[in-house]
């Protein structure tokens, strides 16, 4: 069988330029509440995102806390991200219990239908198998990558994003945050020798970069396609303003997902996909580098929130590219505009210590539509600003989503 052609970027060993003043001092606070939150939850999942800046137990499953949604594996993500940065055994044993969570999800089916499952067991399980050999980890990953194929539509040569594959109103759509969760399935083909979850994953990346990247370079949120015959229909929005505006973390997750497919595949259309979704996110965000939640609103008079959680993904999404450009003003450009915001992001929207906050990043949106989660930390909002730090600390770090395509030593 044929692996995938993956192209591994030389990564940078050491900081180029200077290091944001307060980085030092952000990560042991992000550390001391990663382990604040073990004591606090326990094997309890938090929720979503905060309420009045702090997390409570997870609702909506059948008992408070259990592993249900879409953002659990980023609480299990950060525990493995303190764990690099100051190993302890608390937090190996953390981080191993919530692989058995989900192990147990993956077993019980529990809430499995959905395109997530990278984000769900990328930061977690792929991670347990990448630092400690953890063979159930890599067990439930792979099951995880196996119940994502399901959702493969094969007309449309995409993967469905919410529902149950026979729902109406979510039959045939894809979304922009869906780049994201192609790298368990590259993972997937690196990790067997089987190169169909590859394939797959870049067949979905292709249409991506065709339907939901428009010609101005921003992104629609949601694009869906005839299920049966593969036509594509229409884009529209469920988190943004409008169909036509777009949404600040769809774009932020174009950035990410279009780099990472980039460094998976090999295709250079991918990249060239993340530069164009940089370009536009640049052009469109505050010169403080935090956006608000749609970039139609671009200053205070809008009397818009702003969504602190897409400066977080951004600041992860424009690092990788700037180790991926060939152009060294191209790239001083991405890493330049992502030390403003992380600047930013540590100034103004991480707690006040002696509140002993459970919350790394304030001030996030979910989703303005339904009005959830408006000023508020968020869970990817604090796994991508703790990234974001590893990032900064340990410039050769490979993050979770580029597991088995690590630099050799
Ligand atoms: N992936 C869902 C969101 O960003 O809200």
């Amino acid at each position: 069988m044929t692996l995938p052609v993956t192209h591994p970027a030389p990564r940078p060993t050491r900081s180029q330029g200077a290091e944001p003043a307060g980085l030092a001092s952000a990560t042991a606070l992000a550390l001391a509440t990663v382990r604040r939150n073990i004591e606090e939850f326990g094997e309890r999942f938090p929720g979503d995102c905060s309420v009045a800046d702090r997390y409570r137990d997870r609702v909506g499953g059948p008992v408070p806390g259990a592993n249900v949604g879409w953002t659990t594996g980023f609480r299990t993500g950060m525990i493995w991200l303190a764990g690099e940065l100051s190993p302890d055994p608390v937090l190996e044993r953390a981080g191993l219990r919530d692989v058995a969570s989900f192990t147990q999800r993956l077993a019980r089916r529990v809430d499995l239908e959905t395109h997530d499952l990278g984000f769900l067991y990328m930061p977690s399980c792929v991670t347990a198998w990448r630092l400690l050999g953890d063979r159930d980890g890599r067990a439930a990953a792979i099951g995880a990558a196996d119940a994502l194929m399901t959702r493969f539509i094969e007309p449309a040569g995409i993967f469905q994003a919410w529902g149950g594959l026979g729902d109406g109103d979510q039959s045939g759509r894809a979304i922009i945050d869906s780049g994201m969760n192609m790298p368990l399935l590259y993972w997937a083909s690196a990790e067997t020798g089987d190169p169909r979850y590859a394939q797959a994953a870049t067949r979905h990346m292709r249409q991506l970069r065709d339907h939901l990247l428009r010609r101005d370079d921003s992104t629609f949120h949601t694009f869906i396609w005839h299920a049966q015959t593969g036509a594509p229909l229409r884009g529209t929005t469920a988190q943004g303003y409008s169909d036509t505006s777009c949404w600040a973390r769809g774009q932020a997750w174009a950035i990410y997902g279009f780099a990472l497919g980039s460094r998976w595949s090999g295709e250079p259309t991918f990249l060239d996909a993340a530069r164009r979704s940089a370009a536009y996110y640049l052009d469109h965000a505050p010169a403080d580098g935090v956006p608000y939640w749609d970039l139609v609103f671009q200053d205070d008079a809008s009397g818009q929130p702003r969504d602190s959680s897409v400066a977080a993904i951004a600041v992860c999404g424009l690092l990788e590219l700037a180790n991926l450009v060939s152009d060294s003003a191209e790239s001083e450009r991405y890493r330049r505009a992502a030390l403003t915001a992380i600047d930013t992001l540590i100034r103004g929207y991480v707690p006040d210590p002696s509140s002993r906050p459970n919350a790394q990043l304030l001030h996030g949106v979910y989703d303005i539509p339904s009005g959830a989660g408006v000023d508020e930390a968020n869970l990817w909002g604090d796994y991508f600003y703790v990234e974001a730090l590893m990032r900064l600390i340990r410039p050769a770090w490979t993050p979770y989503w580029l597991t088995g395509l690590e630099t050799p030593a």
